[in-house]
């Protein structure tokens, strides 16, 4: 594991743009593993500009998400969907059909996690970026998930709904369940980019480099993973 200190949250962004573009440049038609919530929003701003600036293109790219909520529509301000097309899609010249977010159709769980499973079965991941929850989860794999687990309807824990709470009017509008890629779908990508910025994120920091792998804090088996750059901004760095 690759450990990069750095500043702040904008040197954060700096640096995780700079490394996703160069992926791009080198593979024009690459796949991305894509994340929501705050780490990524900066990196996000960075890849507009620099496809603004012409110096990237989406034209090719595939993307894959790692996870939504279930319970929201895609049209809701809090849905993942809504939120890649807010910070990234509707900025650059991805191309709709090259989008791929888990879906739930509410007819049968179990067929929108094989599917989307399938999917990402047929797909080979280059850079998936990654953000860490306060208790370690990757996606949504909450502690506790087999490190075995492919895509599946997790359960929010507590911790997890008052962290997202802050998105939402009230704690009750934060959705219980979810659809996420599993931490086996994770493992499968070819490199890994975790982005871990302030302080809340400061134990989950030492967890991290403490080199334990337990499924008690997932994270952790990115440990055993070949090619994982992790960035971290000083403040989240702070109890290391
Ligand atoms: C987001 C995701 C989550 C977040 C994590 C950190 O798609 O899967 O694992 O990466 O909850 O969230 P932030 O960046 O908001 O601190």
């Amino acid at each position: 594991m690759k450990v990069i200190v750095v500043k702040d949250y904008q040197a954060m962004s700096d640096l995780g743009a700079e490394i996703i573009a160069n992926t791009i440049k080198a593979n024009p038609s690459c796949t991305l593993g894509l994340a929501t919530g705050s780490s990524p929003i900066g990196t996000y701003q960075n890849l507009v500009k620099a496809y603004e600036n012409k110096e990237i293109s989406f034209k090719d790219v595939k993307t894959y998400n790692l996870d939504e909520y279930c319970g929201i529509s895609r049209s809701h301000p809090q849905s993942y969907y809504y939120f890649m097309h807010d910070n990234l899609f509707n900025h650059v010249d991805v191309r709709e059909e090259n989008v791929h977010i888990p879906a739930v159709s509410n007819d049968s769980l179990d067929e929108d996690c094989k599917k989307y499973n399938d999917m990402l079965h047929e797909a080979s991941i280059d850079l998936q970026l990654l953000g860490i929850g306060g208790n370690g989860h990757i996606g949504f794999n909450e502690p506790g998930t087999p490190f075995t687990q492919e895509t599946f309807i997790v359960e929010l824990t507590e911790k997890t709904r008052q962290d997202n709470k802050r998105f939402f009017q009230s704690i009750d509008e934060v959705p219980t369940h979810a659809i996420t890629m599993g931490i086996q779908n994770i493992m499968q990508a070819k490199k890994i980019l975790m982005l871990i910025s302030g302080t809340s994120k400061a134990d989950a920091v030492v967890k991290l480099l403490s080199g334990e792998i337990t499924p008690d804090f997932p994270a952790s088996i990115l440990n055993n993973h070949p090619d994982v750059t992790v960035i971290i901004d000083q403040d989240a760095y702070s109890k290391m």
